[in-house]
């Protein structure tokens, strides 16, 4: 039997940027700083996502909305940061391709910077093209050259993915990924259901999009069932499972940057460095 959504997701920002607090377990010292943060100003939620593309010499960086912190009985400290996307956008090709990920998330509130980095995986809808990728990275098979980093072991192995797993006994990813689904907007569940897929090439035909759906609703009949398939099939969860966070504090004199590192399964190394 796996714990309800209101049981494992520690910290919850909804789509109208409020937040939820529910059985809170306190997790490691970084996550207990991004949630003080968050208590503070909810609506400071968007990071920068960085990934690796096969095809340009660049790093590829975009702001997502932070979402949530899952954090099971089974991934008491190594709770995993959960965003949402399209499947179709190059970042979920890209995250298959390369799951080693770096974000940062500017707190203007507090004056805190975190940098996380870490390994990320993409939750489809089932069936989807990407759904091998996540079930045998987590379960240690096609996942294991992704998953490791050079003198670091496995991350996958070590860190929370792993722990919270898929399939029989594992975390309900689908269920999960249906229930966020519902808290997104109508206006936001539209976003999934355009025909073209985010990124891709308008050809110059700007004005094609005033015929796409601007909003959906419950999905019960209709046009409106038919885009909230559409929306649900193509939205995925981003989930990123930190192994080195840095926190740098500009509100205190003299500054302060202390770098947690995920040492063995479950205990972060605190390191004090000059900001
Ligand atoms: C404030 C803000 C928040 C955003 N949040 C998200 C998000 O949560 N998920 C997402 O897929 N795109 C989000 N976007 C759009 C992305 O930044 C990006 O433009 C889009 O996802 C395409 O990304 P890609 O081409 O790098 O894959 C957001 C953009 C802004 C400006």
């Amino acid at each position: 039997m796996l714990p309800r959504l209101e049981r494992v997701v520690e910290h919850f920002v909804s789509n109208d940027n409020t937040q939820r607090t529910k059985g809170r377990m306190a997790g490691p010292r970084w996550k207990q700083v991004i949630e003080k943060a968050l208590e503070k100003n909810g609506k400071e939620n968007v990071f920068q996502l960085a990934t690796h593309s096969s095809t340009s010499p660049f790093p590829q960086v975009r702001c997502l909305i932070f979402r949530a912190f899952l954090q099971t009985p089974s991934n008491p400290s190594n709770p995993l940061l959960i965003t949402t996307t399209d499947v179709r956008t190059p970042k979920a090709r890209e995250m298959v391709e390369n799951p080693w990920v770096q974000l940062v998330w500017w707190h203007d509130d507090t004056k805190e910077q975190y940098r996380i980095s870490g390994w990320a995986g993409v939750v489809p809808a089932p069936g989807h093209a990407l759904e091998k990728a996540f079930k045998e990275a987590i379960e240690g098979k096609g996942g294991a050259e992704a998953g490791v980093v050079k003198g670091r072991g496995s991350a996958v192995r070590d860190g929370g993915l792993r722990k919270v797993g898929v399939g029989e006994g594992g975390h309900d990813w689908e269920s999960y990924r249906r229930e966020v689904f519902s808290t997104m907007s109508g206006h936001m569940k539209a976003t999934w259901a355009r025909p073209q897929a985010p990124s891709g090439d308008l050809d110059g035909e700007y004005e094609l999009m005033k015929g796409w759906p601007e909003r959906i609703g419950e999905g019960k009949e209709g046009e409106d069932k038919e885009f909230y398939e559409k929306a649900l099939g193509n939205f995925g969860l981003v989930v990123v499972d930190p192994i080195e966070v840095e926190v740098v504090e500009l509100g205190v004199v003299p500054n302060r940057r202390r770098k947690f590192v995920l040492r063995g399964e479950d205990e972060w190394d605190v390191v004090e460095v000059v900001p």
